[in-house]
């Protein structure tokens, strides 16, 4: 929320993610947390993906996935 907004819709900075479908936000996740992927500004994300265990990777997949914008 704190980059990609309360409803995923992200901004101008940061990409949206509510609605993404999951195996494509694990493996995004997956590449900034080995490397693989290193276009984040400032290694924001990649920062952020390194702290993530493979659960919680999963899970904020999932979660993600059902988030809708807000009205
Ligand atoms: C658990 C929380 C987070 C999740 C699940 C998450 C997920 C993602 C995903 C899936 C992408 C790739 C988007 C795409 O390819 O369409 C992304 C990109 C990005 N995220 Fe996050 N993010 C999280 C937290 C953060 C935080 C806290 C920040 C800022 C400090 C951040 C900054 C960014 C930036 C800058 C990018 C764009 C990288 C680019 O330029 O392509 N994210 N995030």
């Amino acid at each position: 929320m704190g980059c990609h907004g309360e409803d995923g819709s992200g901004s101008d900075a940061f990409p949206r993610l509510n609605g993404q479908n999951p195996p494509y936000v694990v493996n995004q996740l997956m590449n900034f947390k080995t490397g693989g992927r290193t276009n984040d500004n400032k290694g924001l994300m990649q920062a952020v993906a390194k702290r993530m265990n493979e659960q919680e990777i999963n899970a904020v997949a999932e979660y993600v996935t059902t988030l809708k914008e807000a009205e």
